[in-house]
Formats: C-alpha cells, sequence, structure tokens
C-alpha cells in the first residue's frame, strides 16, 4: 500500500478523512535489529491523524528506539528511555529545562545544541507555540526561499487553527532533532490557548462561555501534539495536565498546570503595586484540588530531591527599588496568598531539598526560595531555576536595562542573563548543579552554545552557590 503523503498546512494535513493503520516498533538499539515491542494504532481524521502509543511494563531504566511506518514509509527513529522505578536507588539525573519558543523570532538554535547534550529528559515548561499570527511582520526568520503561506496570518482561534500552527512548529529541523533525541514532559503556558487567560477568563471581553469553546480547541490539540497519555486527554475545556513522576528515589517530579484553575489576575494584570486582592485567601494559583494534590504528594513523598516543574516566576521578583514595589500580577507575586501554603506545605511535609523549575520570562534566573522573602535572614526553603526562551524576544542580552534594578531590588536573585538558551540540571545524592547555557544571537541560524553561569545546591543546606 503507498502511504499516504501529507501536505503541511492544508487544513485535514492534506490526510483523506478516514482511518490509517500505522505500525510501530521500539527496539533496544537504532537498528532496529533487537526488537522489544510491536503494534499497529489507528489514526484516526477526528485527532487530526495523530497517534499516542503507550507501551506498560517496559524494563525501566533503559533507552529505547521508536519508529513507526504507514504502508511502504518508514519514519526516522527516535530515541526515548524509561525512568528507574521509584523504590531503585539512583545516583543521578540529568535533566534539561526548555521554554517559550516563538517561531518567528528566530531559529531554533538552542534545541540543535540540546539534541546533542547528554539529558535524560527534557522538561518544557510552557509556551511551545504563541497563538499571535506569524508573517512576514517581526520575522526573524529567512523566508527567501520558502514563503511563510498566509494561512498563519492571523491569531489562533479555532482548532483548525492550533492545529496547523503545530503542523508549522513541529516542521522545524532542531525542534524534531531534540524530540528525537530525548523524551520531553510537557505542560503548557498561557500562549498554547491565549496570553495571559486565566481558567476560563480570557485576555480580552470575549465572554466566558465562547473562550471556553476556544480553550477546548486549544487543549485538543495541545494534546493531539504532544507526548501526552489517555489521563490527559481532553473532556471539551477540561483537561488534566497535572501529573506526578518519579525517577527512582532521587526526584519526584510534581508537574503544575498554574493555567486553567488559577483566579483572574488582581489589578487588571501587569506590574502593579501589591494590593489587598494579592493576599486574599479565597484567590489561587492552582485551584484547591490540585493545591491538595501538591500538598499530600509531598507528604507521601520519599524523593531526595522535589521538584516543581511549572511555569510563572514564583519568587518575590521586586521590579523596582521603592520600599514597595510593583510586582508582576501574572506570577505567583500575584497570588501571595496561594504562594504561602505551597510553602507552609512544604515546611508541613518536611520537604528539604525543593526545585521549582520555571519558564515564561523569556530570561535566565536563579533565586533561593526564602522563607520570607522580605527578609533575607530567613530560612532558604528551596531553589528556583528559571529556564530563558528558546526564541522568544529575539536575540536578547547578557545584561537587559533592568540587570541592576532586578538584582538590587531582589538579594536573593543571584544570576540573570537576558539571552537565549536552556538550562540544565544533575541532580545527585549530595547536591545538584545548575548550567545556564545561551547563545548570542537566534535571528541567525548557527550560533555556539557557551554555558554563561553554574551554581551547587546541596542536600540538607539550600540556597545556590557559585559552582
Ligand atoms: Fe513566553
Amino acid at each position: 500500500m503507498d502511504a499516504p503523503r501529507p501536505r503541511p498546512y492544508q487544513p485535514d494535513g492534506g490526510l483523506p478523512a478516514r482511518r490509517v493503520p500505522v505500525r510501530w516498533e521500539l527496539a533496544h538499539d537504532e537498528n532496529f535489529r533487537r526488537v522489544v515491542r510491536r503494534g499497529t494504532v489507528t489514526a484516526h481524521p477526528e485527532f487530526h491523524h495523530t497517534v499516542h502509543v503507550e507501551v506498560p511494563h517496559l524494563a525501566p531504566d533503559r533507552v529505547f528506539h521508536y519508529r513507526f511506518r504507514v504502508g511502504d514509509w518508514t519514519s526516522p527513529a527516535g530515541r526515548t528511555r524509561t525512568a528507574p522505578v521509584s523504590r531503585a536507588r539512583v545516583s543521578e539525573l540529568k535533566l534539561a529545562a526548555v521554554s517559550c519558543q516563538a517561531y518567528a523570532d528566530g531559529y531554533y538554535t538552542p534545541y540543535a545544541h540540546l539534541a546533542q547534550d547528554d539529558v535524560d529528559v527534557v522538561f518544557h515548561l510552557g509556551d511551545y507555540l504563541y497563538e499571535y499570527a506569524v508573517n512576514s511582520v517581526g520575522n526573524h526568520r529567512n523566508y527567501t526561499d520558502r514563503t511563510l503561506p498566509a494561512v498563519f496570518d492571523h491569531e489562533t482561534v479555532t482548532l483548525e487553527d492550533y492545529r496547523l500552527r503545530y503542523a508549522l512548529y513541529k516542521s522545524d529541523p532542531d525542534l524534531i532533532a531534540a524530540h528525537a533525541a530525548h523524551p520531553f514532559v510537557v505542560t503548557w503556558d498561557d500562549h498554547e490557548t491565549e496570553n495571559n487567560y486565566a481558567g476560563d477568563t480570557p485576555e480580552n471581553t470575549v465572554p466566558p462561555e465562547e473562550f471556553l469553546l476556544r480553550r477546548a480547541s486549544a487543549y485538543r490539540a495541545y494534546w493531539e501534539n504532544q507526548p501526552l497519555r489517555r489521563p490527559q486527554r481532553p473532556d471539551g475545556p477540561d483537561m488534566r495536565l497535572y501529573r506526578r513522576l518519579h525517577w527512582g528515589d532521587l526526584a519526584q517530579f510534581d508537574v503544575l498546570d498554574t493555567r486553567q484553575y488559577r483566579s483572574d489576575q488582581a489589578y487588571g494584570d501587569g506590574a502593579r503595586l501589591p494590593g489587598p486582592a494579592v493576599d486574599d485567601p479565597a484567590r489561587t494559583m492552582t485551584g484547591a484540588t490540585q493545591e491538595r494534590w501538591l500538598l499530600d504528594g509531598w507528604q507521601a513523598s520519599r524523593a531526595r530531591w522535589n521538584v516543581v516543574p511549572q511555569q510563572v516566576t514564583f519568587s518575590q521578583r521586586k521590579l523596582d527599588l521603592n520600599p514597595v514595589a510593583k510586582l508582576s500580577m501574572d506570577a505567583w507575586d500575584g497570588y501571595r496568598a496561594s504562594r504561602r501554603r505551597v510553602l507552609d506545605g512544604a515546611k508541613a511535609a518536611g520537604v528539604d531539598n525543593l526545585m521549582v523549575l520555571t519558564g515564561d520570562v523569556h530570561v535566565g534566573y536563579a533565586f533561593d526560595i526564602k522563607d520570607d522573602f522580605d527578609d533575607q535572614a530567613s530560612r532558604t526553603l528551596g531553589t528556583e531555576i528559571v529556564a530563558t526562551s528558546i526564541t522568544s524576544g529575539r536575540d536578547g542580552s547578557e545584561r537587559p536595562a533592568n540587570w541592576t534594578t532586578y538584582t538590587t531590588a531582589n538579594p536573593h536573585l543571584r544570576f540573570y542573563d537576558g539571552r537565549r538558551g536552556y538550562v540544565t540540571v544533575a541532580l545527585g545524592r549530595d547536591a545538584a548543579r545548575a548550567d545556564f547555557k545561551t547563545v548570542p544571537y537566534v535571528t541567525r541560524p548557527g550560533a555556539p552554545l557557551t554555558t554563561a553561569a553554574s551554581f551547587v545546591t546541596e542536600v540538607g543546606d539550600q540556597g545556590l552557590k557559585p559552582a
């Protein structure tokens, strides 16, 4: 049988509206001589011919290679790996954290480097795509030999819009290489749906019932196009994305969703002076159910490191030098009562080695998480590592204009770099090491990768020290 040939950027993907059988293979070796498991899965037109293969009972802590076949066509091979079982004693895990990859802002050069990097798993912390129009305005990729189709020249609203946008992003060779090299654990932020939405409240004046139709389309296209399992399959505008993963006895990952259940931003969003709303215990970043799940999970945790991959800046970040400074109402600073409950829950659970992984802000930060951010003598409860963007914000600079203000106003901010790149974190039994990796530009291809700074934090003695 001839394989159907997809035509990118066609509303139906260029595929006929019929079910397509897809054969898959999983092997120990990249030449597929030692096949471990194989099967056939149906690609449904209702899911835009995407497939999700779940292979239970694989050997833990091993690398595998996978590929797909349709008719006479065989896909390139991808590499993935299983985690060690949660009771296994594990000495090290090396992860990468990435976020924010606006397609038109530049080339995915950091992903080309990440594809070659030695990591066990990649955490994507959101803004995998942007809903804004992609056109010649502000486009920092070179399209001299390939004109960007007009179909992308508007904001994504419908299911078809979101599906096409994933097709565009996923056509990037560096992103393809990164996915093929490493397993990804994904969570979303706002732009996979709409800038700065909060629960069922959109950014603009669209009524919630109309916005939820858009959210349903965005969530469905996200699930179709990401490595997610059946429990994450959306039901209308609802999708259970927060979930818990273990890496032996070394790390417990509580992957959060801080968009779907949050209260609307206080004071109209943006940079604002904090008022009573930010300390109102009725407002929430996680929703009550997810918060309970997180705190219960910490109570039950036996892991050496408790890592929280999530979206928006967790630590206090004063945006000016005034005694009462403006704060970002979209970040945890706008939900201080919610943050207090989370930190009190970590303390009550005896979580000693807490690490928060964050995206969203298009710069790299390293924070000590203080029990009281306004008292630098208070206990350090953990560390927050903020991964800069892959491309969003274009080239950036090492020291943005507000560098001195931010580092002066926030003594617990130990590192701030405004260039593109990603972070790797090596978790060990005695310490964790974070390496902030940056490229000097993304608006031209081929930038080299350098390590801008490295920090360690020791088990039982939280707080970042230069490595
Ligand atoms: Fe972003």
